[in-house]
Formats: C-alpha cells, sequence, structure tokens
C-alpha cells in the first residue's frame, strides 16, 4: 500500500526513519511530503494514497475527495479535530489516532510555561514560586494527569474538573475534584486547559470564566486556540491587570494582546507541546504500526469514527 506521510510541521528524522522502516518491512511504500507550502500541495499527493499519517494537517473533505484510494488515515497524537470525520465516514475511511504518545511532551510544556510565567519570562523581575499554588487542570485525561503528577512535585495542590471521570478516580490521579467549571477557575492559581475542540467546548473559555481566577493567577492553555474566546480573553486581561495567559497555540489577536499586555502574555511561534524527538517517535511509530496492523488483520482499536 502507498502510505503518504504528510507534515507540514515535519517529525524529526529519527522518528521518519522509523516510520519508514515499520512500513517497508510489512511491504509498504513511503512518500513523504513535509513541510509544503499550502493546501492545494496535501491536495495533490493524495492522489494515489491508500493510506496516510498525520499532524495537525488538514484533512478536509477537499483533501478526502482528491484521494479515491484512501482507506485510512491516522493522527499521529491525539486530537483530531483536524480530520473531517464526516467526509471520511461517508467514504468508508478510517480514522484513528493515537492517544497518550506524545501526552509526556506536551504535560513538560505546560509545567514549564507555568514556571516561565510565574519568573516574568525570564527577565531580571521579581517573580513567583509554584510551590504552595493550587494548579486547577481542566480534563484529567492522557495529559491532564501527566501535568497533575508533575506539578504535585513541585509541590503544588492539585484539582480537576473531568465529566468522563468519577471522584474517586480523580482522587486516585492526586487531585480535588471538582464539580464545575466556575469553581474550578475561582480557586486555581495556576490552570492548565487539556479540553479538545468539539462543537460544545469551542469559545468556551471566556471573559466569565477567565474574570473567577483568583489575583495574580495564569490560565495555560496547550490544547488548542478555538476553545478561547480571544474577544473574552481580551476583555478579562483588560481589566484584571493581574491575570496571565500562556500558550502554545497562539491566538488570532495575539499581536494585539502582546502590544496591549507586554510580558503578561506569551504564545510560542508554533503550537510545539508534541515537538520533542520522544514524542515524534512515540507518535510517530505507533501510527505506522497501527497502519500495518490495520491491513493485516483488521485491527480498529483506536479508531476515531467508528
Ligand atoms: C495533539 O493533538 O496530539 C497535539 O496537539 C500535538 O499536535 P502536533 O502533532 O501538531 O504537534
Amino acid at each position: 500500500m502507498k502510505v503518504l506521510v504528510a507534515t507540514q510541521k515535519p517529525f524529526a528524522a529519527v522518528a521518519v526513519n522509523g516510520i519508514r522502516e515499520i512500513l517497508e518491512a510489512a511491504g509498504h511504500e513511503v512518500v513523504l511530503l513535509e513541510k509544503y507550502p499550502a493546501q492545494e500541495d496535501l491536495v495533490a499527493a493524495v492522489a494515489d494514497a491508500e493510506a496516510m499519517i498525520i499532524r495537525s494537517d488538514k484533512v478536509t473533505s477537499e483533501v478526502i475527495a482528491a484521494a479515491p484510494k484512501l482507506r485510512i488515515v491516522v493522527r499521529a497524537g491525539a486530537g483530531f479535530d483536524n480530520v473531517d470525520l464526516a467526509a471520511a465516514s461517508a467514504r468508508g475511511i478510517v480514522v484513528m489516532n493515537t492517544p497518550g504518545q506524545n501526552s509526556n511532551a506536551v504535560a513538560e510544556l505546560a509545567i514549564a510555561m507555568m514556571i516561565f510565567m510565574a519568573r516574568t519570562q525570564f527577565t531580571p523581575a521579581t517573580g513567583s514560586e509554584v510551590q504552595g499554588k493550587r494548579l486547577g487542570v481542566q480534563a484529567y485525561g492522557n495529559v491532564g494527569r501527566l501535568v497533575g503528577a508533575k506539578a504535585r512535585a513541585l509541590g503544588m495542590h492539585i484539582s480537576a474538573l473531568d465529566p468522563f471521570l468519577t471522584d474517586e478516580q480523580i482522587i486516585a490521579g492526586g487531585a480535588d475534584p471538582v464539580h464545575s467549571l466556575e469553581e474550578l477557575y475561582a480557586s486555581s492559581d495556576y490552570l492548565s486547559i487539556h479540553i479538545p475542540a468539539l462543537p460544545a467546548t469551542i469559545k468556551s473559555i471566556g471573559y466569565d470564566l477567565i474574570t473567577r481566577m483568583p489575583k495574580g493567577a495564569t490560565l495555560v492553555n496547550t490544547a488548542r486556540k478555538e476553545v478561547l474566546d480571544e474577544d473574552g480573553l481580551m476583555r478579562a486581561l483588560e481589566e484584571r491587570p493581574d491575570l496571565k495567559y500562556v500558550t502554545d497555540v497562539m491566538p488570532d489577536n495575539y499581536a494585539a494582546l502582546q502590544e496591549k499586555f507586554g510580558l503578561r502574555v506569551f504564545a510560542t511561534p508554533k503550537k510545539m507541546g508534541a515537538q520533542t524527538s520522544e514524542a515524534n517517535i512515540n507518535a510517530g511509530l505507533a501510527a505506522a504500526r497501527q497502519i500495518v496492523d490495520y491491513f493485516a488483520t483488521g485491527n480498529t482499536r483506536f479508531q476515531a469514527n467508528k
């Protein structure tokens, strides 16, 4: 089978080599499309692809229509909001993710971002310590639990909200269960967002929640920019000069935020939570193995569009 590895933000070379080895050993052919400048390049490249490995690359209905032989798409990572699941399902194309494989990298970045903001972006200004502060974790899944564990080791107190977990499960994960967003935001000196971008979560975090945060609080977003209501964030930061926002998913209004709020906001130029060679290897190789397994045995574990 022809497997297209399409990554606008490429995997580390060591991960690409591993992906190639796994797929070629199983008799598949690998075509690499990295750092492509425009979506048209992806549309053109899928013409004869039977399988795809992607990251945040956009598999739209147009891409699917241009890929008549496509049978499986594996998103090497967690979020699959970049894939048009309905269009894929309509064609019988299996869409999978690789849950958990890049979680540690994202969790480490969330912790690093908290400390970066606590230390005023590493300027000489007097900062603060995270020890003894309360961290709220919004969604206690693969990434959220790792953030909680690392923050506990730093002496932070952890609260978590997760509608899919019982209180007992959250307590077993080392956090105090919280039952509403209002309560979570109101009690968190640091709030780390780990929810997916879904119709119900898009623009769900805005002025009302953000302004509930305690004095001096920091909001950390390593999830998706879409879950934030950017106008609400702007208003909240305007009204509350003590609040800070840090993210690796740059808001569309970042230039305006930076101009107004300086060191109180920070965004990385690219989404970089999962950008470690370890995460690239874990997620990329898992994706390659899932494709080999799907064609060999029909295994659809991790299918997102069942
Ligand atoms: C994910 O959903 O797995 C993360 O957001 C990482 O995305 P990336 O592969 O584009 O870095």
